[in-house]
This record gives C-alpha cells, structure tokens and sequence, in this order.
C-alpha cells in the first residue's frame, strides 16, 4: 500500500509495485494495466501522481502504451553481461531458452578488400558470408551477418551455422578462441533488418560489430549483428584502476 507519510515521493511507491507486480509474475508480458483513474482511486492519490509513475516505467521500458487501447506490460530485456566471451548460443541457454537459427545465405567468397583488411588476409582468400537469423524459443532475437576465413575455420557447413558456430571450432576443429573486441551503437532499422525481425523501418536497433581471435592471435571472424533493443540490456563492470 501507499504510506503518505513516508518521505519516498508517491509516484515512486507506485513504481515500486507496479514493478513488484511485474517480477513476481503477477502482472505478465502484454497484461494491460488497470486504468490511471482506477489506480488513481485505488491508491486514493490524484491522477497526475498514477501518470508520473506509469510515464516513468514506460520511458524505462517495463510498460508500454498503444493509442486508444492502454497500458501495457513490456517484454523483460534480455541482460547481456560485457564480460567473458559467449556465443549466442551459450547466452541463450544460461537463460533457459531454447536458441535457434534460420539461415538466410551461405556462401564461400572471396575476401575484398575491406574484409581481407578486416580478417588479415589477403584479397581474394577464401571467406564465408553467412547470414542468420538468430531465436530464442523460436523468436527472431537478432540478424548476423558473419565474415569467417575459410582458410582458419575450414570445411564450415551450413548443418554446422544451424547449430554454433563456437561449439564447431572448439570440438570439431579443436581450435581455441581467445578474445574479441566489440563495438556496439544504436541505428534505425533498414529494410533487411525489419524484416528479418518482423519490425517496422526505423525500429531503433542495436549494432554490434564483433571481431575474434584464435589463440594465436589471427582474427577469424568479423561479425555484423543487428539486435532489438527493446529487448537488450548491456551491463558492464568497470573498475577504476588504482594507480
Ligand atoms: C554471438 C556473436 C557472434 C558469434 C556468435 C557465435 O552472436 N555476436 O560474433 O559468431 O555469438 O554463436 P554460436 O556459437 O551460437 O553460433
């Protein structure tokens, strides 16, 4: 209930359990939330207060509106830890989800020059393009497009991109993986990504460009990925070095 002699502000007590709700499951993903006036009345505090509260939880992604219908539940986002090097497939297990791909283009071509600059190789080396839609419980959570050089990764199969792609270099070919470097910026989605993930031109996505390296230091795959980003949460531990 609400304590309106407690010096934490209403509209947060409101948060609170709205969002107290949402964790223990009692609200669920696309629940439509009773009306700001019923809150209103049932929290007995003025409307302005309920509408500060839901605004808040919807600018932080827990709710979200559609004109004329109400509020709604949002999705949870998926927390994505920045430290350690995982596959997609490793992330979405550690989550109790089942991943999956759909595989758009597979293709063994020669490197150009951006690539073979890219994956330190030289022009015309041989290189796989492929493309991937990668899912979680059969829904599309991102599409990657990855630059693999053939001469490193070899014999890669389509059978083996339906599966992961880590899990074929590091027990099929006995390879091991040592670090990448990651970039990550946000941008509308273009045509390819709306419709690999069945939103609307525009959509803010998340871009993730990811280079690897094998233990011996040659870069092996360069990685272009395009995530929902209502869907991503990136946390990162910094420490501040002490001197
Ligand atoms: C993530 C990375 C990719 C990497 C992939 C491997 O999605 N962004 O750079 O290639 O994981 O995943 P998997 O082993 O499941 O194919």
């Amino acid at each position: 209930m609400i304590d309106k002699s407690s010096p934490i502000p209403i509209y947060y007590q409101i948060e609170e359990q709205i969002k107290a709700l949402i964790e223990s499951g009692k609200l669920k993903s696309g629940d439509c939330l009773p009306s700001e006036r019923e809150y209103a009345e049932k929290f007995k505090v003025s409307r302005m207060t309920v509408r500060q509260a839901i605004n808040n939880l919807v600018n932080d992604g827990f709710l979200y509106r559609e004109k004329g219908k109400g509020t709604f539940v949002a999705q949870k986002k998926f927390e994505q830890v920045l430290h350690g090097l995982t596959s997609f497939t490793e992330d979405m297990k550690a989550r109790g989800l089942t991943p999956g791909n759909r595989i758009f283009s597979f293709e063994l071509l020669f490197a150009n020059e951006l690539i073979a600059k890219q994956l330190d190789m030289t022009v015309r080396d041989p290189v796989y393009q492929i493309e991937r839609i990668r899912l979680a419980d059969n829904e599309p959570i991102a599409l990657e497009t990855s630059f693999i050089s053939a001469n490193l990764i070899k014999d890669l199969t389509k059978e083996a991109m339906h599966q992961s792609l880590y899990n074929y270099i590091e027990e099929e070919l006995n390879l091991r993986i040592d670090y990448s470097t990651q970039e990550i910026e946000a941008a509308p989605a273009g045509d390819k990504e709306a419709e690999a993930l069945g939103i609307k031109k525009g959509t803010p996505i998340l871009k993730i460009l990811r280079k690897s390296y094998l233990e011996d230091g040659k870069p092996f795959e360069m990685v272009k990925s395009a995530y929902l980003a209502d869907r991503y949460k990136f946390i990162a531990t910094m420490k501040r070095s002490t001197k």
